[in-house]
């Protein structure tokens, strides 16, 4: 896995529009798109013929979705579940909602669950606690990022591609006020985006 490290250089000059308000590039275009190569194959070789579910969590992970499926040489198919946890705009209650529920069944279906950030671990948790409840064959979990955090809970997460420091981060999908989602590569805002809104 490959360390992150800030570099405020490339979030100068890159997508210089798109990118006002962030402080430095965490992880860039680049290393996604290695490490979704990476969980492709691992993917793939878990299936072993079987056509699997993959269940993108909305709205965050569509992007990461989108490349892991077509970096994958299997047949999937796809499915979506929309969650809104009760918080602020940066942190999650824990309390979840499912806004958005699955097209169809996934009793006996191999369920490949797929995140885009991992924070404290409490909408995930509800959200395989529920599809749990469905009688899937098995749920495999992925998620694009973890946060490195002291007290987040225990959460089966079975492929994470970047653990991360504890920052709010955009990009690649992830949002602040509903922005910064078309971004390539994962940033770190500046705390007077934070501040100001
Ligand atoms: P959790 O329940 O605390 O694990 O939070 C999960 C959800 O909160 C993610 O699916 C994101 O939608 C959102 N989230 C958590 N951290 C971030 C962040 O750093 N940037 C953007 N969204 C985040």
């Amino acid at each position: 896995m490959v360390e992150p490290a800030l570099d405020e250089e490339l979030a100068i000059g890159m997508n210089a529009e798109k990118s006002d308000g962030i402080k430095a590039v965490l992880i860039t275009e680049e290393q996604i798109q290695t490490a979704i190569r990476d969980i492709a194959a691992e993917l793939d070789e878990a299936c072993g013929g079987e056509t699997p579910l993959m269940v993108g969590v909305l709205t965050g992970a569509v992007t990461f979705m989108a490349d892991l499926m077509r970096a994958m040489r299997s047949h999937v198919q796809i499915d979506f579940m929309a969650v809104s946890s009760y918080g602020d705009e940066t942190s999650s209650s824990g309390v979840v909602r499912i806004l958005k529920d699955l097209n169809q069944d996934i009793a006996n279906r191999h369920v490949i669950v797929v995140e885009d950030i991992v924070d404290s671990g409490l909408t995930l948790q509800y959200l395989l606690d529920n599809l749990r409840r469905r009688d899937p064959a098995r749920i495999s979990v992925v998620a694009l990022l973890r946060k490195v955090k002291a007290d987040a809970i225990d959460v089966q997460v079975d492929r994470v591609g970047f653990d991360i420091p504890d920052e709010f981060v955009v990009g690649y999908g992830l949002d602040y006020a509903g922005r910064y989602r078309n971004l390539p590569y994962i940033g770190v805002l500046n705390e007077d985006v934070v501040q100001k809104s």
